[in-house]
């Protein structure tokens, strides 16, 4: 097993920040119709030095390991930056300690960069596709190529 490989097994053992956030401020989804992963991510914001900074980030996916390990790195990672940093974090800089992201999981880190820029800027998304539930959004994917679309409820 190589070292990425290693590190996301490690991430999985005990995933961090997962699970809904009752409070949240903001609420980003993004699919992958690639591969029917699905991510969604939760932000809480707080106020620092008069700037609007992340104070707390959740995800739930319905995805791959890498996915999973770099959603729980990420969620860790974006507390206490501010908006405006995150925005322009890449799925590699969200990867964080897991290291480089290999060509075949790029997709996986776009899709936790997905889903964090559409609870940063929903209104830069496409049309909402209405659905009831994040299993309801899974069963509707349809494939059409690599591509990470926002879904918004
Ligand atoms: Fe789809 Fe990793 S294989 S997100």
């Amino acid at each position: 097993m190589d070292d990425f490989e290693s590190k996301v097994s490690e991430a999985m053992a005990a995933p961090q920040n997962q699970g809904e956030m009752a409070d949240a401020d903001a609420v980003g989804t993004v699919g992958s119709p690639e591969c029917g992963d699905m991510m969604r991510m939760w932000l809480k914001f707080t106020e620092k030095d008069g700037k609007k900074v992340i104070d707390r980030a959740s995800f739930q996916a319905f995805g791959c390991q890498t996915a999973i390990a770099v959603a729980s790195v990420a969620t860790k990672l974006l507390q206490g930056k501010t908006t405006e940093e995150a925005r322009h974090l890449s799925a590699q800089d969200l990867a964080g300690d897991l290291g480089t992201l290999p060509p075949m999981k790029i997709h996986c880190g776009q899709l936790v960069e997905g889903a964090l820029r559409n609870a940063l800027d929903p209104t830069d998304s496409p049309a909402p596709k209405p659905q009831n539930s994040l299993i309801g959004e899974i069963q509707s994917a349809k494939p059409q190529g690599i591509r990470i679309v926002p879904i918004t409820d």
